[in-house]
């Protein structure tokens, strides 16, 4: 994203949808509510009708090749690259102010957790925005497993760093690990979701799979991807945007139209694959469940 020397935002005219592609994305809308899930990584997945898109899905050949990816590379074009990342066996590393820290195998997890799907709107920093199924659980279900004690105020999340399948963490401009975090009554909200598939498949490696957060009121980049420790914690973290651009990139990071980012507007967003132009709304749409959060935090930077 969102370094001067690069202007990220922006998509090859390639990429610009056709009207039969358009009226698929339509046919693909209507035929969402019936989408079922198979497979070990969710199966029996029901569509949560709480979260409402109220928008098209976006389809899937552009969410799954237009991904910020850093530690594969900083072009958007890291589907085929990302494959090299093993997805099983995959662990957990739970630490830090928990009752028990310990190590979770994630098929054992899934066998602990009740997995559904969620249409979640995405709003990327940069401007672009996509509508897409999740399936996954919710944060807060893990927290219960985790039991972590009353004095953690953090969860902080890691994620992959494998020198071997992942060229981009040879860039020393970066600060790796990528580092993302909530605090703890943000982790514990509903719409914090825990993600291991996307279209009715498990999640591919450029979305993050095999374990990704997705936080649809926060900017994209608080959605670590491939997560692989998560800490209690009883400080804020510094998380790895803002130890890179603390003056563009902080810890609240919530979507609002109103507040500018250093060097762009924040008032519209750019929709993956039709590069219609809507207006941003702020919370991207959820304040009716994450307003509250916030009420007591006014002094702090929740915008950006
Ligand atoms: N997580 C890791 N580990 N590395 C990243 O570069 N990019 C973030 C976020 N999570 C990123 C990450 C950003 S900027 C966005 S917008 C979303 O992932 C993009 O998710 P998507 O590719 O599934 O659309």
């Amino acid at each position: 994203m969102l370094i001067a020397r690069r202007r990220g935002w922006e998509i090859p005219e390639s990429r610009v949808t056709s009207e039969s592609a358009m009226l698929n994305r339509r046919g693909l809308l209507a035929g969402a509510g019936a989408l079922t899930i198979g497979g070990g990584f969710a199966a029996h997945a029901e569509s949560n009708p709480k979260f409402v898109a109220g928008r098209d899905m976006t389809e899937e050949k552009y969410a799954t090749t237009y991904n910020n990816y850093y530690e594969f590379n900083d072009s958007k074009n890291v589907a085929k690259q990302a494959q090299a990342l093993p997805q099983r066996p995959w662990t957990i590393e739970l630490k830090g102010l928990l009752k028990t820290p310990r190590t979770i195998d994630l098929d054992d997890l899934l066998k602990q957790v009740q997995t559904e799907e969620r249409i979640y709107r995405h709003r990327c920093v940069e401007t672009w925005a996509m509508t897409v199924p999740w399936t996954g659980f919710s944060l807060a279900q893990l927290l219960k497993i985790a039991e972590p004690l009353a004095s953690a105020k953090y969860v902080v999340f890691e994620t992959a760093s494998d020198k071997k399948n992942m060229p981009g963490i040879a860039s020393p401009f970066y600060p790796w690990p990528y580092i993302e975090g909530l605090a703890m009554d943000e982790a514990a909200n509903d719409l914090a979701f825990m993600v291991t598939g996307l279209y009715g498949k498990p999640v591919p490696p450029q979305n993050g799979g095999p374990l990704r957060i997705a936080l649809p009121w926060k900017y994209g980049f608080k959605s670590a991807k491939s997560i692989v420790k998560i800490t209690f914690a009883e400080k804020k973290p510094m998380t790895f945007w803002e130890g890179i651009q603390p003056s563009e990139y902080g810890f609240w990071a919530n979507v609002n139209p109103a507040v500018s980012h250093a060097r762009w507007s924040q008032a519209r967003e750019r929709l993956l694959g039709s590069n219609e132009m809507v207006p941003t709304q702020i919370y991207n749409g959820y304040g009716e469940f994450v307003a509250g959060l916030y009420e007591g935090r006014k002094s702090e930077k929740l915008f950006m």
